[in-house]
Formats: C-alpha cells, structure tokens, sequence
C-alpha cells in the first residue's frame, strides 16, 4: 500500500525523483539496466538546512563561527563550496580586517564575506537576485547586518552605484561556467582600474580569487584573464598543499597597466 503522505513529503524534499534514470549501485555496472528516467542519479536535495563552519585564527584569538543556512533550491549558490572555505580560511588567518572596505563577488551564501566582515570589514557580498535572500538570512543570523552589506551584481553589467570602492575584492568558486568567463573577466576589470604611474601601490585594490579546477574549458577564463591580469598564487598558506591536491589554488591577481 502507498503511504500518500510520505510520498508527499518525499517529493517535496526531491521534486525530480520520479523522473531519475537510478542506477542500482550494487549490482553490477555491466550488467545494471537502467528505468525509463529522464534525468540522471543524483545526490539529495539540500533545503534549507543550518550549518556551522569554524575558521582558526592567529593561535592567540578564537576561532570565527559562522552560522549559515544552506539551500540548493536558488541555484548552485546556495551551498557552500570548497573554494569559498579556502578563501575564508585564509583570510581568518591573515588577522583583522579593519579598516578595509571588501567585496565579494558570486558569494553565493555569503561565506567568504561574512568571514571579512567578523574580521572587522566594511562588506558588500554581491551575487544575482535569487541568492539575495539567503544572504540576507545569513547576514542577519551572524548579527552582520552593521557592517555586511548585500546587494545584486551581475557580472558585466555595470557597478551598482552604492557599492563603495573595494581596498579587497574575494572571489571564489566563481569559474564554471562558460558563458559567464568573459563577464567575470570584464568585472574584475572595472573593479580594478588600470595603474598609473601615479598610483601608490597601496591605493590598488588587493583581489584574492580562489579557484577550483574542474575541466579543461576552465582554460578559457585564464586565457580571458591574461588580457587584463597576471596572478602569483599565494603561498603563505599553511594549508596549501592540501587543498593543491584537491586542484584548488589562491591567487592574487594585479591588473596590467
Ligand atoms: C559555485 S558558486 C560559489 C559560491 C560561493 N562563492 C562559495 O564559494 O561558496 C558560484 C556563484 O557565482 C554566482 N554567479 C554565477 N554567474 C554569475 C553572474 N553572471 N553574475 C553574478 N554572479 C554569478 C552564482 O550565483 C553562485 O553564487
């Protein structure tokens, strides 16, 4: 017999179910027939759920909790990706943030800027429009909403006019998908005018980008990038050479004059 509110409630946990092409992963691979689905095997939906994430600091100070709610259903920013962990870790090392003014491009749930923002920042966090709730929630529920500003940033089209100018801009996670590489590309470089000969290097902005190498196409970006860019990776990382293996790198970009 069917149990119609337990059908009920699994489909709203995983709406796609009934179209899923499963594969019976015990049996063998050769030999597994798969049903009349038309969607391939995939993992769980996450909805709405809360997690907390630690991220050390100096050996003297506490380690930053973040609490964050985590919800795949705006689009794949909603959760928190490994690059963003990075880029957060590393910044909570580096110590306080005072004084600085930081945005964060395609945050997602706002990780990486809420991070900033504990270490004493003044911050945009900045994605499309369907991630601006759950930023919002996360603002709010890491008593943020002083200092951690959200707003709506597309990439390649132009600033919005109440963002202030960044000392920091953190990106991480953000290349993977095609289409987006040249407008990502065309924000980094309006963020970061071209130097003169009459900037302070103190003046320019410092931009950390954290990225995740997933496939070749990724290429395309770096290609796009060397126009405008070049980027060391940084290496005062203690915990680079784990996350290396991972294929993530922490570069430093510097906009070419
Ligand atoms: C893979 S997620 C990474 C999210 C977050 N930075 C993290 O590390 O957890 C990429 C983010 O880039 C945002 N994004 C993609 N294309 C964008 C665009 N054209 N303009 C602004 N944000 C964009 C997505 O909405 C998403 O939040």
């Amino acid at each position: 017999m069917i149990d119609l509110a337990l059908e009920e409630k699994l489909d709203d946990l995983d709406p796609l179910r009934h179209l899923r092409d499963d594969l019976d992963l015990d049996s063998d691979p050769k030999t597994t027939r798969t049903s009349d689905g038309l969607v391939p095997a995939q993992i769980p939906s996450i909805l709405n759920q809360r997690i907390e994430l630690a991220f050390p600091r100096g050996p003297e100070d506490g380690d930053i909790l973040i609490k964050l709610v985590v919800d795949a259903s705006p689009g794949c920013g909603g959760i928190a990706w490994p690059a963003g962990e990075v880029l957060s870790r590393y910044i909570s090392r580096h110590g306080s943030l005072e004084g600085q003014t930081v945005l964060e491009l395609g945050s997602g749930t706002g990780l990486v800027g809420l991070v900033a923002g504990k270490l004493g920042a003044e911050v945009w966090i900045t994605d499309q429009a369907p991630l601006l709730s759950i930023m919002r929630r996360n603002v709010a529920m890491n008593d943020l909403s002083a200092h951690v500003h959200v707003a709506e940033l597309n990439w390649g089209s132009p600033l919005p006019p109440d963002i202030h100018r960044p000392s920091v801009i953190l990106a991480a996670d953000c290349v993977y998908f095609e289409p987006a590489f040249p407008l990502l590309v065309h924000t980094l470089a309006e963020l970061v005018p071209r130097p003169s000969d009459s900037d302070a290097a103190s003046d320019r902005p410092e931009v950390l980008f954290c990225y995740k190498k997933r496939r070749k196409a990724d290429k395309r970006f770096f290609t796009l990038l060397k126009r405008e860019f070049t980027w060391t990776e940084v290496t005062d990382d203690p915990d680079r050479e784990v996350y290396a293996r991972e294929a993530i790198s922490l570069l430093r970009l510097t906009r070419k004059r």
